[in-house]
């Protein structure tokens, strides 16, 4: 069989043992994922004719209003996550506190903590432009057999296990890494397998993309604006081209795939940036290292940074190793 027959189950089992002490739990907990976005799958491409378009009428803890797709897979993967035997706990952008699982037993003995940003780019939703999900695996920091605490979610992205991201596009694609490069699956919607589609995944050499909502430009620090008119100059092998679709997931895995920088600065309306760094940074920092690529605050690199809080947010920069250095030496250089 070609390995583009491969299938995400056959996938995952065939590589379980280049796993650092595995024990299969992992491999049952990416099944858990492929399952939970097949659900939100079905859900998000009846979207309009079921009653999912819209506000959920909620806000999260970010005051941030909540759409009832993001309520809805919100509970999906939680559901699908949390009656297993794997986790110990579940942090999601949608919830105030992470939550706590015991296990069937009530023994505490599970030993991974998923991080998750169950539905990305929910400004899109309503437009029928492309939404995603993203995931992130750490192993627990405390005592096997305890309570899970908050400090096995404050842990840097370095220490991710796994980390991945799907995108409910024009088709159905699933991300991932276990730190041993990044594979791409394409959902077959009529049999609902997906199939290695994208294998080893690498930034091109060269990247012409640059994304960022340029709507706050006055509100960006100095060496942004100067990146951005770097990108803009006639030079070379620019300007470069601007695309922004406004789904993180959606942004990353095209300039990924074409070559290109995303950046979410800070700015005056956000002071620390806008992007969540447990949720939506470390996951895609990890991707886009394993692809090649970079990831960083504009100072320092994203996975080195120690989380204090949940839902901290962090200026991002990601995307060609050598397109987010020319970022940060604009942000160095920034009077
Ligand atoms: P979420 O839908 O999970 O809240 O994330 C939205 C994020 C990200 O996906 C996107 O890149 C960014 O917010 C868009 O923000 P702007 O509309 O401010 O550009
Ligand atoms: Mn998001
Ligand atoms: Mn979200």
């Amino acid at each position: 069989m070609s390995q583009h027959n491969q299938s995400l189950g056959e996938f995952i089992i065939g590589n379980q043992d280049s796993f650092e002490y595995s024990t299969g739990e992992l491999s049952k907990l990416l099944h858990a994922i492929r399952r939970a976005a097949k659900v939100v799958n079905h859900k998000v491409n009846k979207a309009g004719l079921s009653d999912i378009l819209g506000a959920a009428g909620e806000e999260n803890i970010q005051g941030e209003e909540q759409q009832k797709l993001d309520v809805y897979a919100n509970d999906i993967f939680i559901d699908t996550l949390i009656n297993r035997e794997i986790l110990c706990g579940i942090a999601s952008e949608e919830n105030d506190d992470y939550i706590t699982i015991k296990g069937q037993k009530n023994d505490h003995k599970n030993k991974y903590v998923v991080l998750i940003d169950p539905l990305d780019g929910s400004s899109n939703i309503d437009v029928n432009v492309s939404v995603g999900t993203i995931f992130s695996i750490y192993r627990r920091v405390s005592e096997i057999g305890t309570p899970v605490t908050e400090e096995d979610f404050l842990q840097p992205g370095n220490k991710q296990v796994a980390a991945g991201y799907v995108v409910y596009g024009t088709s159905t694609m699933l991300v991932y890494t276990t730190g041993h490069g990044v594979n791409g699956f394409t959902l077959n919607p009529a049999i609902g397998t997906y199939y290695l589609s994208h294998p080893n995944m690498k930034f091109p050499e060269k990247g012409n993309i640059y994304s960022v909502n340029e709507g706050n430009y006055v509100h960006f620090p100095q060496g942004v604006k100067d990146y951005i008119k770097y990108c803009q100059a006639e030079e070379e092998d620019r300007p470069y081209t601007s695309r922004y679709i406004g789904s993180l997931v959606s942004d990353i895995h095209r300039n990924i795939l074409k070559g290109g920088i995303y950046i979410y600065p800070q700015s005056s309306k956000y002071k620390t940036g806008k992007l969540r760094l447990l949720y939506e940074c470390n996951p895609m920092a990890f991707i886009a290292e394993q692809a090649g690529g970079k990831a960083s605050d504009g100072f320092q690199r994203i996975m080195d940074i120690n989380p204090k809080e949940l839902h901290q947010r962090v200026p991002f920069f990601c995307g060609n190793k050598y397109m987010v250095e020319k970022a940060e030496e604009f942000m160095k250089n920034a009077k």
